[in-house]
């Protein structure tokens, strides 16, 4: 059975998607199998991985009609399968306001998932930032949640409210717990992020993953170039970062 990651934070930019993509990447280079669900309207996971869905086998298109498999694209790099890529297009904000008055509307990704559980090691499930249906969704169907956060003073509010919606959906989904809070983009050399880094440290405690993903221009080229940072050369600093995060996580299992 797979173990569903939901990857979430209602903030926008704190690196939902770049942990979700990263950590799928490393996770498959330790031969597990894995599925990485977009669940974002803007897509910027599936355009991550240059692939351009046809709006009939989209995760919006099986949201919607139960009778729409759910879709698991596979994407290769340097000639090797790596994951399993569930895609999205717009349609999916158009589908997130169609769902909202639909029987079941909260279960539909845990139930369309569900065929799907025992192909996987690993699934990860990138979310929009909002705590809205898709999020919520996305809660329900995993078992853990996965927070990438900003070592930004306001960042640390936004965690309680998200704390707050994972006890919420435990009345759906008693399994649900927080799997670890994720500095994603940390730059060690300004005062705020060291300072706001310690001081989340002390409040949440093992929460915290030990390992932390630097604030790294190389993240950035390796995704404008439709790279992993695993294929990306100059990466490599970043891909060590992202291995040392998918052993962590392992571990935590
Ligand atoms: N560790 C990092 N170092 C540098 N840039 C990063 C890092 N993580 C993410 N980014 C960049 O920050 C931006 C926001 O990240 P993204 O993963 O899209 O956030 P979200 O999905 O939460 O909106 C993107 O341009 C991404 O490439
Ligand atoms: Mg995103």
């Amino acid at each position: 059975m797979a173990r569903i990651i939901a990857v979430a934070n209602q903030k926008g930019g704190v690196g939902k998607t770049t942990t979700t993509l990263s950590l799928g990447a490393a996770l498959a280079h330790c031969n597990l199998r894995v599925l990485l669900v977009d669940l974002d309207p803007q897509g910027n996971l599936t355009s991550a991985v240059g692939h351009r869905p046809a709006e009939d086998q989209t995760v919006a298109a099986s949201l919607l009609n139960l009778r729409v498999p759910f879709p698991a694209v596979p994407f290769e790099e340097n000639g090797q399968a790596l994951f399993d890529i569930a895609p999205t297009t717009a349609a999916l904000a158009a589908a997130e306001a169609a769902l909202s008055v639909r029987i079941g509307r909260e279960l539909r990704l845990r139930d369309q998932l569900a065929p799907l559980t025992n192909r996987y090691d690993y699934i990860l499930i990138d979310t929009p930032p909002s705590l809205g249906l898709l999020t919520i969704n996305a809660l329900v169907a995993a078992q853990e949640v996965i927070v990438p956060t900003e070592a930004r003073y306001f960042s640390l509010q936004g965690l309680q409210l998200l704390k707050a919606s994972i006890e919420e959906v435990q009345y759906l989904n008693a399994k649900l717990h927080l799997g670890g809070i994720l500095l994603s983009k940390l730059d060690r050399r300004l005062r705020e992020e060291k300072a706001v880094a310690a001081y989340l440290r002390e409040e949440w405690g093992e929460a915290v993953f030990t390992t932390e993903i630097r604030s790294n221009s190389k993240i950035l080229e390796a995704a404008s170039a439709g790279q992993t940072v695993f294929a990306a050369p100059q990466a490599r600093r970043a891909a060590q970062m992202y291995r040392a995060l998918a052993q962590e996580v392992i571990a935590r299992g």
